[in-house]
């Protein structure tokens, strides 16, 4: 039988990548996100390109219970799911005292607690059957505190620090939970940040989503526990080690810079 892959936010950016990624590699998907357009014509390319099954699920990630609703729908089909990636997320630029509520509590919602309870609900299966592969998409902006990005960098750091936790957790099981951290990286994220001032997507260290996705991958595929996409990021979480806290702050306002 075929492996499947569940992927969120596969309807655009690193997540319509990495749903390409397991397509070619001959895995079943079920691909999650809100836009169901993009999903269905995702779903028709993919079964027509790759011979395998691709089952749509339509859904607002941000909504209390909705990966619950998601794994319910799994197991009713009578699905395991082999790969899971939590990738559907999106961040929001600007002062926190300017910045809007609503769009906050919906970003902490998707990016860590929707993340959270599907992380458990597969894992709990995967470790029953002593297998299965977890990637949560975090960032590098998980390293630091970074001002104009305050919230999301925050649940990007809870991201990264859950899933090292639980992959320490589960390593003697047969399941491994990789933190892919990716850098700046061309998608829909900037324009759903808001993120037009910022100076983090002007420079030529932009990412393509595909080399992200590649790498993602493979990391996940070979179980590490963090994955820092591109080596002057690398060097740059590595070195915030290193450098007075108060100093990485300032440094990381200047870099995303402020509306
Ligand atoms: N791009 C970057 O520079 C960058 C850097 C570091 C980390 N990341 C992380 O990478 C991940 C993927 O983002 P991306 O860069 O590929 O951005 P993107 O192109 O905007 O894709 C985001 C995906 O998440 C889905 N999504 C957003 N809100 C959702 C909701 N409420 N419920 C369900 N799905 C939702 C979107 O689909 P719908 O709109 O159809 O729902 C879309 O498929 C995110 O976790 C992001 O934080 C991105």
């Amino acid at each position: 039988m075929k492996p499947t892959a569940l992927i969120t936010g596969a309807s655009n950016g690193i997540g319509l990548e990495l749903a390409r990624i397991h397509a070619a590699k001959g895995d079943n998907l079920i691909l999650v996100a809100r836009s169901t357009d993009k999903l269905m014509a995702l779903k028709a390319e993919l079964e027509q390109k790759h011979g395998i099954s691709v089952h749509v699920i339509a859904k607002d990630l941000s909504v209390p219970d909705a990966s619950k609703a998601v794994y319910d729908e799994t197991t009713a089909m009578n699905v395991k799911v082999d790969y899971l990636i939590n990738n559907a997320g999106f961040g929001d630029y600007g002062m926190f005292v300017d910045n809007k509520w609503d769009k906050e509590a919906q970003m902490i919602q998707l990016n860590m607690t929707a993340l959270t309870q599907m992380t458990k609900l597969y894992l709990q299966d995967m470790v029953k059957r002593g297998s299965g592969r977890i990637m949560n998409v975090a960032s590098t902006g998980a390293f630091q505190p970074a001002p104009s990005m305050a919230v999301y960098c925050a649940t990007k750091a809870y991201v990264l620090s859950f899933s090292e936790a639980v992959n320490n957790e589960v390593s003697d099981k047969g399941v491994s939970i990789t933190a892919l951290c990716p850098g700046a990286t061309t998608t829909g994220f900037e324009a759903a940040a808001d993120m037009g001032n910022s100076n983090l997507f002007k420079g030529s260290m932009v990412a393509s989503a595909k080399s992200v996705a590649e790498y993602g991958y493979k990391a996940m595929m070979s179980g590490e526990a963090v994955a820092v996409h591109g080596w002057m990021n690398y060097i740059m979480v590595n070195s915030s080690r290193f450098v007075p806290r108060n100093l990485v702050v300032k440094i990381a306002r200047k870099v995303i810079g402020s509306k």
